[in-house]
């Protein structure tokens, strides 16, 4: 399978696929598989330059030389780095979907990632005015209270007072509200990567929120929400139901993937919401306040709010909603020939774990039970696979997940039978993937 343009084809590979040179490319990987090239079986593309040597492949038969001289020093590359093969797996932006680059978006490449793990220089960003990259020592987070009474102790914490505190590490998927937004109306983008690349999944490490309001003395029985305040020039506020706080799965969170959070992600700390819609995931987190009442802010009553059929804003649906997506083979990819694939990709829920995974072929007539791989992990990305023969005709792969509560993905027609096509947020509708006689992977829409 030849992967995606966006993470793989080196610029002369993307012309001469531009100039008509895909058949090429297909001969000469058929050839480099006939010989077997360990290339071909790793699923690398064959290039143009790829030889049909039917004596043998040289790659295996010739000395080669990394093989054959000596290989860099340790510590070459202080903080590691990806291959210089692999430079293409990047996280891109969608040219023109937003006027400035600082209050913007680039989507993670799901298309060439393996597991449930987003790497996390991969990790998508969604910024409203730029990241910055704040002095943990001069970073400060405050907890107060609404009204005097609902925190007896209102505090000041410095990185070094929360990071003393005992922490927890935890596995959760974020996603943006508005991933998959912009194929609410009908297919705007080619690639998973666009469709649905606002979705990343890390282990994150920090303070359940509980413990530092317990430490402030907050009633928690007067408190009904919290208000969490960014310190990014955006003004980022938005309200969390305390619910969510008591039951400790809202973490004050320093740590990424066993280091510190990345400054794009919200350096040196960041609120983790697990299972709610990435806009409540306050980076840069300098203030939790805590109230009896829903604030509205700017970020609850303007954005991030449903536009329902009847022309209604919906407020605070903040849960994000069982969803999957198919993420090989997908939108941009070409099937070099037919025979075995795997179907893989990635299922999640805001309400717990992933039940079960089905797979279908042709559109949603028939449906296949997919292989949850391990961990399945409640409020975390779970990777599926389905062993998957392509004859070499025509077909229509979908996912559809089903989640612990019993909520099952819907379709685009029943999805728009109830929220219209005006949307822009939670959009968790059922991706078809066409695969063409040609092996090309393109966005549809079924309904
Ligand atoms: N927090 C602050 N302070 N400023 C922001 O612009 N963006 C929000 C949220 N938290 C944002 C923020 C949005 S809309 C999303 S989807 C997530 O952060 C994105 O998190 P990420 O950039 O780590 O992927």
């Amino acid at each position: 399978m030849r992967r995606a343009p966006e993470n793989f084809l080196t610029a002369d590979d993307i012309r001469l696929v531009d100039k008509g040179r895909r058949d090429l490319l297909r001969a000469s990987f058929l050839a480099a598989v006939a010989a077997g090239s360990a290339a071909a079986l790793a699923g690398r593309a064959a290039t143009a330059a790829a030889p049909a040597d039917a004596a043998g492949d040289p790659n295996i038969l010739n000395p080669t030389p990394w093989g054959s001289s000596l290989g860099q020093p340790v510590a070459a590359n202080p903080y590691g780095q990806p291959s210089k093969h692999e430079r293409g797996l990047v996280r891109r932006q969608s040219p023109g979907l937003t006027q400035v680059a600082a209050a913007s978006v680039s989507f993670a490449p799901l298309q060439g990632l393996f597991g449930i793990v987003t790497p996390s220089g991969l990790h998508f960003e969604r910024h409203h005015q730029g990241w910055q990259d704040i002095d943990p020592t001069r970073h400060r987070l405050m907890v107060n209270g609404a009204r005097p009474d609902f925190v007896k102790t209102p505090k000041v914490y410095t990185m070094d007072d929360i990071m003393r505190l005992p922490p927890v590490s935890r596995m959760h998927f974020i996603e943006c509200g508005a991933n998959t937004g912009m194929e609410w109306g009908n297919v705007a983008v080619p690639t998973v990567q666009y469709t649905h690349g606002m979705l990343s999944c890390s282990e994150f490490t920090g303070v359940p929120l509980r413990t530092l309001l317990e430490d402030c003395g907050a009633d928690l029985k007067a408190a009904k929400f919290i208000l969490a305040e960014g310190g990014d020039g955006s003004s980022m506020t938005r309200t969390i139901p305390i619910e969510l706080v008591l039951s400790g799965e809202v973490m004050v969170a320093y740590g990424q993937n066993g280091e510190m959070l990345r400054p794009e992600n919200g350096y040196p700390l960041r609120l983790v919401v697990p299972g709610v819609q990435g806009v409540s995931w306050v980076k840069w987190l300098r203030r939790i306040e805590v109230g009896d009442r829903p604030y509205a802010t700017k970020d609850e009553a303007v954005h991030y709010i449903d536009l329902m059929p009847d022309g209604q804003h919906r407020q605070y649906t903040s849960i994000q909603e069982c969803k999957s997506v198919i993420t090989s083979p997908s939108g941009g990819q070409t099937l070099l020939d037919k025979g075995y694939f795997t179907i893989s990709g990635l299922a999640w829920s805001g309400r717990g774990a992933v039940k079960r995974v089905d797979v279908s072929t042709d559109g949603g007539i028939n449906w296949t039970q997919a292989t949850l791989q391990t961990p399945v992990l409640s409020k975390c990305l779970t990777r599926f696979t389905l062993p998957w023969n392509w004859d070499g005709r025509p077909a229509l792969l979908q996912s559809r997940a089903v989640d612990e509560t019993g909520f099952v993905q819907p379709a685009y027609g029943q999805l728009r039978a109830v929220r219209g096509t005006r949307s822009i947020y939670h959009n968790n509708a059922i991706q078809t993937w066409q695969v063409a006689e040609s092996g090309d992977v393109n966005n549809v829409q079924i309904l």
